[in-house]
């Protein structure tokens, strides 16, 4: 039997939603994380200090009591946003972050950016307050084959941002990529990525097994194996460019199983044993501390948590289906083996 013990991990991307559907979903992150990066993409979206503190302590006020769950506050950039709002917001510890969706690129995204030559100047003073820029890095143009909208978003969008403001501290997220790999890596310090554990797991084939899988689907799509096993070669390397996002994304089993299904994929109930299995396959648990527990809290200049968990290599069977508010939520792997279990959290 193989035990593992590590500094508690953080979350460095995470959707939790509102209401009934966040009080279903937010202890599965919170037994095991002590911190989360939320996600500001609600409908209306997170776009001033008052809505990130309210949804902050709506979060709160769903932990079961004594749990000590951090939740850290982004707000969603738009066309709109001011440099009053960002200059509050590198006044308030509770909200750590900005997050820059273009719009239409993914699920309630309609009001993101709808052209970065109008935001121009936030990125400027985004770049001096030194605030983390959370990037969903895809372009939405339907001429662009939609399993290269990250490679070209680097290329024609990212890579000139970074060119005329080289301090700006970006994290790119949820890669899913040889060329994103291959783009953090060379650049500076400044920029890093987070990596989910669907990503490391799955390949795009992974849609289409037997029949249309809706529960596999999640933005950016997955992709050809030789980009998981860059992702996977990346996410345990050891360096502290790559770290721990699962981009756990909730939706109701109804919004999934339709004709137009919605794009996320529901981790958080086993997010850490899944990147310990990703982990093992690819020989490298001794990396795993690091990339779930040290490099996020060092890249947003947070301490680094100081508790442990303990998992254990002891399968189990993820539940078929779960509670979301009213209705149910089918979880990935539902009715599989998980690997790893955690034993004291
Ligand atoms: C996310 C969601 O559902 O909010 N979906 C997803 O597929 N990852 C949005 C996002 O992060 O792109
Ligand atoms: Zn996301």
């Amino acid at each position: 039997m193989q035990q593992l013990t590590f500094t508690r991990p953080d979350d460095w991307h995470l959707h939790v939603r509102e209401g009934a559907a966040m009080h279903s979903v937010v202890t599965a992150t919170a037994r095991i994380f002590s911190r989360a990066i939320i996600m500001p993409n609600l409908k209306p979206p997170v776009i001033t200090m008052a809505q990130a503190l309210a949804y902050r302590e709506a979060i709160l006020a769903a932990l079961p009591s004594g749990n000590t769950f951090k939740p850290l506050m982004t707000l969603y950039l738009t066309d709109h946003t001011t440099v009053e709002t960002l200059l509050e917001l590198k006044n308030t510890p509770e909200v750590v972050a900005i997050k820059y969706y273009p719009a239409g690129a993914t699920t309630n995204s309609d009001s993101g950016v709808t052209d970065l030559r109008k935001v121009w100047h936030l990125l400027e003073k985004i770049e001096e307050l030194q605030i983390p820029l959370l990037i969903h890095g895809e372009v939405t143009a339907s001429s662009v084959d939609i399993f290269d909208r990250e490679s070209c978003f680097i290329e024609h969008i990212l890579d000139p941002v970074l060119q005329s403001f080289p301090t700006l501290r970006v994290v790119l997220e949820h890669i899913t990529t040889l060329q994103a790999v291959e783009y953090v890596l060379a650049g500076s310090d400044n920029l890093a990525a987070t990596i989910t554990t669907h990503h490391l797991l799955l390949n795009r084939n992974a849609l289409f097994t037997g029949g249309i899988r809706p529960h596999h689907y999640c933005l950016p799509v997955l992709k050809r194996e030789i980009h998981r096993l860059a992702l996977l070669e990346a996410a345990t390397s050891g360096n502290p460019k790559f770290f721990l996002g699962t981009d756990s994304a909730p939706h109701a089993q109804t919004a999934k199983e339709s004709s137009c299904g919605c794009a996320g994929i529901y981790t958080a109930p086993a997010a850490i044993e899944l990147y310990a299995e990703a982990f093992e396959q690819a020989n490298a648990l001794d990396k795993l501390e690091g990339f779930a527990s040290f490099y996020g809290a060092d890249f947003y200049r947070l301490s680094r948590n100081t508790d442990t968990i303990t998992l254990r290599k002891q399968a189990w069977t993820m539940p078929e289906s779960l509670s979301f508010g009213e209705v149910q939520i089918i979880p990935f792997r539902a009715g599989e083996l998980i690997d790893w279990q955690v034993v004291s959290a």
